[in-house]
């Protein structure tokens, strides 16, 4: 069955009366008027489609869990959607631990993971009742008893381990270690294991934890972590006499930018995950333990889009058309980061036939704020409004204010009700934070 991240639009999108595009019934003309742009516009709908889509596929192991990775787009009103669906939080920063909390999430069902938790992050996780702490080095095994000890606590930990698996997007490798700035080698695993039992008495071991990739795009890889893992587990019991009783997978499955892109659905990984655990704890002779999936992309990458406004544009002598917005790399860092490629329409001439290649900049004092290149659209004129599908992962949450501009608002859109989800920075808030020392006034 298919499932929401393999659309490159929000399930909600369409043509409506006026010729424009809407998505969960809200013309993006109307939204564009009313909040202003850049805008982030999030369909509500297709974020419950995938929750739902994931509840449904793994259903049949009752022992698996699902948790959203926030890293993907964290605020107080995607915490409570998640918090309807019974999903759990990845929470990878002070700030994420500190926003959950602030949203009323039950913090039982949050893990906290990071390759370098700082003191106060861990008392913070601490202090709010963080469920489970992915420890990733030694250093943090020997801060975390510590200050687990001086508040008289035992906490639930994880081992994050590099499982020997890389995945990029379309291929993947599997070797003995990895050169991986996260998690403890599997070589090093027995020593933090007879750390946690002979010296760390604050710390309950309760399973491994691993996250082999993002953007992924086929199953095998899952199937083979999963084998890794239960091989440890295995091995763990037999040498400690310790049994793990809790696997967190990590995310990783991939949705679709461009035509070009065929991810899998969320039932093609979920078949793969439980027929590997079925096959491996057989295998292994290890009772099926609790199953932790923590997707991000997935979940809210589809349902999101950002839309601009069309403004200046130049036409180099016998060279590109290039047509400026109103945002660019401070609202979504992704093509000048990583290259990445967007799906573009112009959202007030969807039906139009007339088109032109034309590259789509950004307002940013830089040449690399380019949001998209040598893109086929029909002819724009300043006003137009420009969709960008697939801006809801990894976009307002790496969004910056660089150059000082304001970070955008974000719309939360379903049937035909649009909500604000987070204001408009304003400037006054953008110098909020700076002070000037009495000798420099
Ligand atoms: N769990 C852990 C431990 C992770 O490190 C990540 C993502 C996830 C879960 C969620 O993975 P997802 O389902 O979203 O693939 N900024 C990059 C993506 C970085 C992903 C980092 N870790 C981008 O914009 O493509």
């Amino acid at each position: 069955m298919k499932t929401a991240n393999q659309n490159i639009k929000p399930v909600t999108t369409q043509i409506n009366e006026n010729g424009n595009i809407q998505i969960g019934g809200c013309d993006l003309v109307d939204l564009a008027n009313q909040y202003g742009t850049p805008l982030y516009v999030f369909d509500e709908q297709t974020i419950r489609s995938m929750t739902n889509s994931y509840k449904e596929a793994f259903k049949s192991y009752p022992k698996m869990k699902m948790m959203f990775a926030s890293k993907a787009f964290m605020t107080k009103a995607i915490c409570k959607i998640m918090e309807q669906e019974g999903f759990g939080l990845d929470l990878c920063s002070g700030g994420e631990i500190y926003t959950a909390n602030a949203s009323g999430f039950d913090m039982s069902k949050t893990l906290f993971n990071g390759n370098n938790k700082s003191y106060d992050d861990l008392v913070l996780a601490l202090e709010y009742g963080v469920g489970t702490i992915s420890v990733d080095n030694f250093f943090e095994l020997a801060l975390l008893n510590d200050i687990a000890k001086s508040q008289d606590k035992v906490v639930r930990i994880l081992l994050r381990i590099t499982p020997g698996i890389e995945c990029h997007t379309h291929e993947y490798i599997q070797t003995g270690h990895l050169d991986s700035k996260f998690g403890f080698d599997l070589m090093q695993l027995d020593e933090a294991i007879t750390l946690i039992k002979d010296e760390y008495k604050n710390l309950n071991l309760i399973g491994l934890h691993a996250h082999i990739g993002s953007q992924i795009f086929e199953n095998k890889v899952y199937y083979d972590e999963v084998e890794v893992i239960f091989k440890e587990i295995k091995r763990i019991k037999d040498k400690f006499g310790i049994t793990l009783q809790e696997v967190n997978l990590g995310g990783g499955l991939g949705i679709k930018y461009t035509e070009e892109d065929k991810p899998i659905s969320v039932y093609d990984i979920a078949e793969t995950i439980i027929e590997s655990i079925k096959i491996n704890s057989k295998k292994y002779e290890i009772e099926e333990p609790t199953v932790f999936i923590e997707p991000g992309r997935s979940m809210v990458g589809t349902a999101g889009v950002t839309i601009y406004t069309a403004g200046s544009s130049k036409q180099v002598p016998n060279g590109r058309r290039y047509q400026a917005v109103d945002g660019g790399m401070s609202d979504n860092a992704r093509p000048s980061l990583y290259q990445a490629v967007y799906t573009v329409e112009v959202a007030n001439k969807p039906n139009e036939t007339e088109t032109e290649v034309v590259t789509i900049a950004g307002k940013h004092c830089e040449s690399g704020d380019i949001l998209a290149k040598d893109v086929n659209l029909p002819i724009i004129e300043e006003g137009d409004v420009i969709c960008f599908y697939n801006t809801g992962a990894y976009g307002y949450s790496m969004s910056s204010n660089y150059n000082r501009v304001l970070k955008p608002a974000v719309v939360l859109v379903n049937n035909g009700k649009s909500d604000i989800i987070i204001n408009r920075q304003t400037y006054e808030q953008l110098c909020e934070s700076d002070v000037i020392p009495d000798r420099l006034k």
